[in-house]
């Protein structure tokens, strides 16, 4: 089973999701853990130059390394994982091009939907979770010295990330699950839980 978590940052998703991963292993599942882009080590490479402010990197390049990190993590992590039987959370998946790449920098939708699929062979995570902040959430939350290069964009780049979100919610309402992350962590920890709990109950097993 694979889960993802999505949103933009200062959304708490690193909290969250151990938070989650705690929860499940208190019922005795095993669940492993990983982020993108990286996760591997050729990925974690590519991480640091996706992210780095040293190079300048349009956005066709953008979208094809974030690919390259995502189809090296399926095929050498994810893909194993799952098929020992573990239960695989990601913090970001390809809703996150989607959202960056296709509604933030402007690149064709369904090319991006489509390459989103080649580069994970097919695989689609069974649940995501959208923890949902406004931008001035958002900015009251991140505010610290250094930004990486993605985050140095500027609120125009972010509200319409935003907007591609709120398109994937709409596209796919059963799949990816919009969690108001508004409130204390406390709080939303109790939403996850409650989505996670909803979704496992009614997943084949
Ligand atoms: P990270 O430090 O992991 O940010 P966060 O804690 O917010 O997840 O950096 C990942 C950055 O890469 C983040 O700004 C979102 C961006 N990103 C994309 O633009 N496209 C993608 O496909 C992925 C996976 C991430």
């Amino acid at each position: 089973m694979l889960i993802t978590f999505e949103g933009i940052d200062g959304c708490g998703k690193t909290t969250q999701i151990k938070l989650l991963k705690e929860y499940i292993e208190s019922k005795g599942l095993s669940v492993v853990t990983m982020r993108e882009p990286g996760g591997s080590d050729f990925s974690e490479q590519l991480r640091n130059i996706l992210l780095s402010s040293r190079h300048r990197v349009g956005a066709r390049s953008e979208l094809m390394l974030f690919e390259a990190a995502r189809a090296n993590l399926v095929d050498t992590v994810i893909k194993p994982e799952l098929e020992r039987g573990k239960i695989v959370i990601c913090d970001r998946f390809y809703d996150s091009t989607t959202a960056y790449q296709a509604f933030g920098r402007g690149l064709p939708l369904d090319f991006v939907q489509k390459l989103n699929l080649f580069a994970t062979g097919g695989l689609t995570p069974n649940l995501t979770i959208y923890l949902s902040i406004s931008l001035d959430e958002s900015k009251r939350r991140t505010s610290r010295p250094e930004f990486d290069r993605i985050e140095k964009a500027g609120d125009e780049f972010f509200l319409k990330v935003i907007e591609g979100y709120n398109y994937i919610a709409r596209q796919e309402p059963n799949r990816f699950v919009v969690v108001d992350a508004s409130g204390s962590r406390q709080e939303t920890a109790r939403k996850v839980r409650k989505v996670f709990d909803k979704f496992f109950e009614g997943f084949p097993k």
